[in-house]
């Protein structure tokens, strides 16, 4: 009987067989990751909740997140992040990306947004367009601002909209398994950008789509702040489950 590992691998082979950058998968095959992550349990990559992994601290005592990868080729990659209690991935982007999210044991919070686009041309805004200051700061909508306890659904994002900037933080010692189509490739553009999140009324105080708006409104926006990567985390080897790659 095949594993819900080998399931999964098997499933992003095919999915991910003609994608690309900006490539979001048709929705049956969405759909198809989507089932084989739905009902993934930590036992099933080799995770118990109580892993030493969700308790590593660093010498100064601040916990540090664990990733171990199960799998990586220029199609799609499988990775598991796990979070110490009060960790956080802080938050990200996922250029060009189709990214799975599953939680396979624990609480954790999940803030994530989009960016505000042009409707009129669909396109992003531009430097001189108010969505956008002089500072870099972008501004976006927020998507996702909730806990999720495992077990629950596969969260999706794409690289338009869905969270694609998202950030974990961990209520609980929790693990969560990505899959991402593509992969993160420096090379092609697709590196990782980290960012910071300034209140809409950084910088539209004296606008007057600020005044107009109601303030819990304004809470549904935020100006994103590219910043430097200040983020430990330590990799280790996978040493759940078999996956067999050369079928
Ligand atoms: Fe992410």
């Amino acid at each position: 009987m095949t594993s819900p590992v080998q399931r999964l691998f098997d499933t992003c082979k095919e999915v991910f067989a003609a994608g690309g950058p900006d490539i979001v998968p048709p929705a049956e095959d969405v759909e198809r990751v989507k089932a084989a992550l739905d009902d993934m349990k930590p036992e099933d990559v080799g995770l118990k909740p109580d892993t030493p992994y969700c308790h590593i601290m660093a010498a100064d005592r601040l916990p540090i997140v664990a990733r171990l990868d199960l799998h990586e080729c220029d199609k799609f990659s499988i990775v598991i992040f796990c979070l110490p209690a009060s960790s956080v991935i802080p938050l990200h982007n996922h250029p060009g990306m189709t990214v799975f999210s599953k939680l396979l044991f624990g609480t954790m919070h999940i803030k994530s947004y989009d960016w505000m686009v042009d409707g009129s041309s669909g396109t992003s805004a531009v430097l001189g367009n108010p969505q956008i200051q002089p500072s870099g700061a972008r501004l976006a909508k927020v998507k996702v601002n909730s806990e999720f306890t495992a077990p629950c659904e596969t969260s999706i994002l794409y690289p338009a909209n869905g969270g694609n900037m998202h950030c974990f933080t961990a209520v609980t010692a929790c693990a969560v398994l990505d899959v991402l189509g593509p992969p993160y490739c420096k090379p092609e553009g697709r590196h990782c950008a980290y960012y910071r999140d300034l209140p809409f009324t950084s910088f539209s105080a004296d606008e007057a789509s600020s005044s107009s708006m109601p303030e819990e409104e304004r809470e549904g926006y935020a100006w994103l702040q590219e910043v430097p990567e200040d983020f430990r985390v330590v990799r280790f080897p996978h040493e759940g489950p078999t996956i067999r790659k050369d079928n």
